[in-house]
């Protein structure tokens, strides 16, 4: 991934909500159809969230639905957005067996990966799901479902034509504040710098969440760092890290 040494980071307002109505409309990123996502041949839409290590079949039945949605009765989740290698989920999901994770990643080989490593490890309460979370949050996930959601390092997205994938944008704020429980945290980390000053003032701006820096140690404690995470701390690189809950003074 690219620092932006030498770039400027804009925000584009008329991006922004072209991503928003897209997302509404139950669109992707990759070109706004989630059909024709470059890694999905042979994924059927509904059956991207699967118990490993069945990422690689395509059964079509009843008894799939059954699972899925049984498993996501096991709320508060903790739910992990862009979980590239996915040793901090598998790490987590190890710690608290009886606590359920969900991991989105719209990577097929890292699915297929983390599938096989979940399996590994015999990690039950751990699901992941092949999909654009911005789309597949909504439709997955009831109000009040959701008691940590992590995004780290995601992808800053530097030029002008990507910004709609970017994930950290107020339609992305949107959709998530519901998710939440009333005391759900939400965790980001990010070496973009100006990623980082961008996230700081969209929260500033928005008296749904508040800033809470206590709960850091509480939530990172001992556990494993993420891949771009081992990779700053090796290179020395700075990053920043936020923990926001809703706010209780919020209507
Ligand atoms: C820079 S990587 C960071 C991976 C990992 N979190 C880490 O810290 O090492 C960002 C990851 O987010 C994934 N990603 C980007 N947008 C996403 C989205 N809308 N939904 C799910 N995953 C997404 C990318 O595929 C990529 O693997």
């Amino acid at each position: 991934m690219r620092t932006g040494k030498n770039r400027t980071f804009t925000i584009d307002p008329k991006r922004t909500e072209a991503v928003r109505e897209q997302i509404q409309r139950g669109k992707g990123i990759y070109g706004g159809d989630i059909t024709r996502m470059p890694t999905r041949q042979g994924f059927a839409h509904d059956l991207t969230f699967q118990p490993a290590p069945e990422i690689r079949r395509h059964p079509e039945d009843a008894a799939e639905e059954a699972d899925k949605s049984a498993f996501l009765r096991h709320t508060p989740l903790e739910v992990e957005i862009g979980f590239g290698r996915g040793g901090f989920l598998r790490h987590r999901a190890a710690r608290f067996p009886h606590k359920h994770f969900l991991g989105f990643e719209i990577h097929k080989h890292l699915c297929i990966d983390m599938a096989d490593r979940i399996h590994q490890q015999g990690l039950t309460n751990l699901r992941i799901c092949f999909e654009d979370s911005r789309a597949a949050l909504p439709s997955l996930l009831p109000e009040r479902s959701i008691d940590r959601a992590f995004v780290f390092f995601p992808d800053p997205w530097w030029k002008r034509k990507h910004i709609p994938r970017r994930l950290l944008t107020p339609v992305f704020l949107d959709l998530l504040y519901p998710l939440l429980t009333d005391d759900g945290v939400l965790s980001i980390k990010t070496d973009v710098l100006p990623y980082a000053e961008i996230v700081e003032a969209m929260f500033a701006e928005d008296p749904r969440f508040v800033l809470r820096p206590e709960f850091e140690p509480i939530i990172f404690d001992d556990f494993a760092p993420t891949e771009r995470e081992v990779y700053c701390l090796r290179q020395g690189l700075p990053f920043r890290s936020f923990c926001y809950t809703k706010n209780p003074n919020a209507t």
